[in-house]
């Protein structure tokens, strides 16, 4: 056993309608690991129920594994706004949200990100970035604004495979913009900030009172 099913075990099982996602996910689609899973999965549903949001906004939806976490903790009255601009997706995601007691409090938006969230008009509590990573620092510099003073950014994926510590090829854009963000991030007094070594690592954010 390896260190990862040691901590699986240990943790929360995966609810059977988010396996079933997780499953199919992984029968229809090429790039299955981009989905959460289990352990993050379950990382996010206790990220929501300690922040409790009543507006949560996800940027880069996937097949919704994650939102579908994420909405597990939203109160009566909470919504979360998730964003996919592939809109191949659009129908299996939302057999997904169907398929769960979450489907009227998400709200799927088909399109680019940075225009979508120029047209949301909330505030939000908790922003998950994980979506294309040459865009990071835009979709940061975009949410900050509907972000409440102590609200709370997850941004996905900044340890990149451990490509961060590698030499980079000029034309890796997707290091080379993780590892710009990364910086970015480290030295803006705006923000709290601290880096988990979850899964490709996961940055968590708060906003400054
Ligand atoms: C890593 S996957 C998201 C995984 C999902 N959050 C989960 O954990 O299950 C990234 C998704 O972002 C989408 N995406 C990429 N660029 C985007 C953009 N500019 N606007 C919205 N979505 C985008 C991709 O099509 C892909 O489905």
């Amino acid at each position: 056993m390896n260190l990862e099913d040691y901590i699986i075990l240990h943790s929360d099982k995966e609810p059977e309608y988010l396996a079933k996602v997780n499953r199919d996910t992984h029968i229809r689609l090429i790039n299955p690991r981009m989905c959460s899973g289990h352990l993050q999965g379950r990382v996010l549903s206790m990220f929501c129920h300690m922040i409790q949001p009543k507006r949560i906004l996800e940027i880069g939806t996937f097949t919704g594994y994650s939102a579908l976490c994420m909405a597990e903790a939203l109160t009566d009255e909470g919504i979360i706004h998730t964003i996919e601009i592939d809109d191949e997706l659009e129908e299996f995601i939302r057999q997904n949200f169907e398929g769960s007691e979450y489907n009227d409090k998400i709200k799927l938006h088909i399109g680019d990100a940075l225009s979508v969230i120029e047209l949301l008009d909330e505030t939000f509590d908790l922003v998950f970035i994980d979506a294309d990573k040459r865009e990071y620092q835009a979709y940061y510099e975009a949410v900050l604004p509907k972000l409440r003073a102590g609200g709370f950014i997850l941004a996905d994926n900044t340890l990149w495979d451990g490509k961060v510590l590698k030499p980079v090829h000029d034309n890796d854009k997707q290091t080379i913009e993780i590892m710009k963000f990364n910086d970015f991030i480290t030295s803006d007094s705006r923000v709290e900030k601290v880096m988990l070594p979850l899964r490709d690592g996961l940055t968590i954010i708060r906003k400054n009172d």
